[in-house]
């Protein structure tokens, strides 16, 4: 069974989807551990409910970037977790974490990356671009992170319909519910099972 590291930020959807499949398709891995790097993010509610250790670790609360990525890097290794999802998670992580956990960071972007990501692409931001430039197909994209942002392997994405009435909010619940919650779940059910590898930055199944 692998052990999941969770950050989280916000609302928690995604790790209340990922928790419901894991119950429900009785997928092989354990969320054993969530923290937020903001007070009172909903998602601190939905593991405290599943009685799943859960804290919150904030930026202001070091002298820098490195010993805040540092004080993760402690609290995810004396957990023993063999994968981290970023799921909401609102804060770019640099090299002092990410090359800790080297192509075993997840990380959900509400859109089909390459299009409509990197910096300043986040949260209705995204969808609000996605109708602005008129395409009629978007959708969300899992990917390992690397230091580089949204800009990591691929490993699942999938397309829902842009309809010409949506708005930013309409758009985003839609992606939300018909793309993220179900290939997050799929992607971390592939890992759990070592069915993914990455051959030259592309992901492949084993
Ligand atoms: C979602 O749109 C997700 O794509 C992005 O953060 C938003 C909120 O996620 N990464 P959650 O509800 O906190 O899981």
């Amino acid at each position: 069974m692998i052990r999941i590291g969770a950050l989280v930020s916000g609302g928690g959807t995604n790790l209340q989807a990922i928790l419901d499949a894991i119950e429900r398709e009785n997928i092989n891995a354990k969320i054993c551990c969530v923290v937020s790097n903001k007070e009172g993010a909903y998602a601190l509610e939905r593991a405290e409910k599943k009685s799943i250790e859960n804290c919150v670790i904030k930026k202001s609360d070091f002298n820098s970037q490195k010993e805040y990525e540092l004080a993760l890097v402690k609290y995810f290794k004396e957990r023993n977790v063999d994968l981290i999802v970023l799921a909401g998670f609102m804060v770019i992580l640099g090299e002092d974490f990410i090359n800790e956990f080297e192509n075993k960071i997840m990380n959900i972007h509400p859109a089909l990356i390459p299009s409509f990501c990197g910096e300043g692409y986040y949260g209705l931001k995204v969808h609000k671009a996605v109708l602005d430039y008129g395409v009629k197909l978007t959708g969300a994209t899992v990917h390992f992170v690397t230091a580089e942002c949204d800009a990591g392997p691929i490993i699942l994405q999938k397309a829902v319909d842009v309809f010409d009435d949506d708005t930013p909010e309409v758009l985003q619940k839609r992606v939300m519910e018909e793309a993220e919650w179900v290939i997050y779940p799929e992607a971390i059910k592939l890992f759990s099972e070592n069915r993914l590898k990455i051959e030259n930055g592309i992901v492949k199944r084993r």
